[in-house]
């Protein structure tokens, strides 16, 4: 498909912009831009047909700007991406993605679901020092486990099996 793409990817310690970059990098006549950037210029919203939204698990949430700019999305033909700590492989994973994605396409704007991919993403290690500060915080040898695991992704499988999920938006 030759009309444009427009990437919007909600990213703050880098994991989902790489996901993001990559597929820029594999067909470079998309435009790649932050939710936020999209926030201010709404125009570049409007005038894509195709969209690929990039997010981050926050907090078993959307990030708030991406949860902004939904109204906008509206007669779109849609691809989704998102990267979180935990394992993207689990049921309980799999299930909450289905439903921020059911949040995303909404029922009511016309939006068309083609694609969709899920990976992990490395936990930002300042956040995790932060995190063992907190009263009552718990270190289990399977959350340790399950953040070792976690460490090196986005890694370049998970990029290249991105760029091959979206490729029939090119
Ligand atoms: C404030 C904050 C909250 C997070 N909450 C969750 C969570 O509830 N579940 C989860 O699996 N990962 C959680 N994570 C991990 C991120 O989803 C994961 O590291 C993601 O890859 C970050 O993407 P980014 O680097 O593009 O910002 C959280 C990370 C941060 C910084």
């Amino acid at each position: 498909m030759s009309e444009k793409t427009l990437i919007m990817v909600s990213s703050i310690t880098g994991n989902t912009l790489m996901v993001a970059q990559a597929i820029h990098s594999a067909y470079p006549n998309s435009t790649l831009m932050s939710t936020e950037d999209a926030l201010k210029h709404p125009s570049a919203i409007e005038s894509a047909q195709q969209i690929l939204i990039g997010f981050w698990c926050d907090k078993g949430g959307l990030p708030p700007a991406l949860a902004e700019t939904l109204p906008r999305i509206h007669d779109k033909t849609l691809g989704i991406f998102c990267t979180m700590g935990g394992d993207p492989e689990s049921e309980r994973a799999r299930a909450w993605f289905k439903r921020e994605c059911s949040v995303i396409v909404g029922t009511d704007r016309n939006n068309v679901l083609k694609e969709t991919f899920l990976c992990q993403g490395k936990i930002d290690p300042a956040l995790i020092e932060k995190m063992k500060q907190l009263p009552g915080y718990k270190e289990t040898p399977e959350t340790r486990a399950r953040r070792e695991r976690a460490s090196t992704h986005p890694d370049e499988r998970d990029l290249q099996e991105a760029v091959r999920t979206f490729a029939s938006f090119f």
